[in-house]
């Protein structure tokens, strides 16, 4: 518990860390990445491993990974100290907040990688593919820009694409299985933390890709 508090003292500290409490955000982001690159984000990204190793496989794109939590971003930051990363950065930030954040940087993707299910009927408002959080994401995407969800969880999984059909959205890929196929793009096979340990309990990983 101490140190999980001595994290989250210490991580405004570090230079590749922002926090949406801070007025000029948007601007200080700019200011670090520097260049005219285009922009991934990925929600909810605890430490980051999506954002890490694409920023490390595609060194001409920024990369934001967001959470809300500061003792994960704190892992999140060393993650990509370590690994020398410089068109990587974190953002402390409710998902809630990034349509008041983003004003003039817009993404060419956003990941949304094992988010909390809510697997409740009465929490579904709580779900990242909610229609709450999809106008959020149309305006702080570009256009044609998409979405990729990644679960283990078969009812947030059915509830997007429900969610894809009743708001007439593009679906451009989408599996209930996704090892069980062969020849995926690397950018599908990168493994998270949480990735890891549902392919522990041997759960099937799922996945889609849509776009306004
Ligand atoms: C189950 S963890 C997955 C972490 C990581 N993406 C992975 O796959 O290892 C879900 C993460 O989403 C974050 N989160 C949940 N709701 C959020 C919200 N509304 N805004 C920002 N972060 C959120 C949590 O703090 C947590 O770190």
């Amino acid at each position: 518990m101490r140190k999980k508090h001595k994290k989250i003292a210490e991580v405004r500290t570090f230079k590749n860390v922002f926090d949406y409490k801070n007025e000029n955000v948007e601007e200080d982001l700019k200011k670090y990445f520097n260049n005219e690159n285009t922009f991934i984000a990925e929600l909810g990204c605890g430490q980051a491993d999506y954002s890490i190793n694409l920023a490390l496989n595609f060194p001409s794109k920024n990369f934001i990974g967001i959470d809300r939590k500061a003792n994960r971003i704190w892992n999140a930051s060393k993650n990509g100290t370590n690994n020398n990363l410089n068109n990587v950065a974190f953002l402390i930030s409710y998902v809630e907040k990034l349509e008041e954040i983003f004003k003039t940087i817009k993404f060419e993707e956003i990941w949304i990688t094992f988010p909390d299910p809510y697997p409740r009927n009465g929490s579904i408002k709580k779900r990242l593919t909610h229609p709450r959080f999809l106008s959020i994401y149309k305006n702080i995407l570009l256009k044609d820009g998409k979405i990729n969800l990644k679960t283990d969880d078969d009812t947030l999984y059915n509830y997007t694409l429900k969610i894809i059909k009743e708001e007439n959205l593009k679906l451009h890929f989408e599996t209930n299985d996704l090892y069980s196929i062969t020849d995926l793009p690397f950018e599908y096979t990168i493994k998270t933390k949480y990735e890891r340990m549902h392919l522990e309990e041997e759960k099937k990983i799922k996945l889609i890709s849509f776009s306004f």
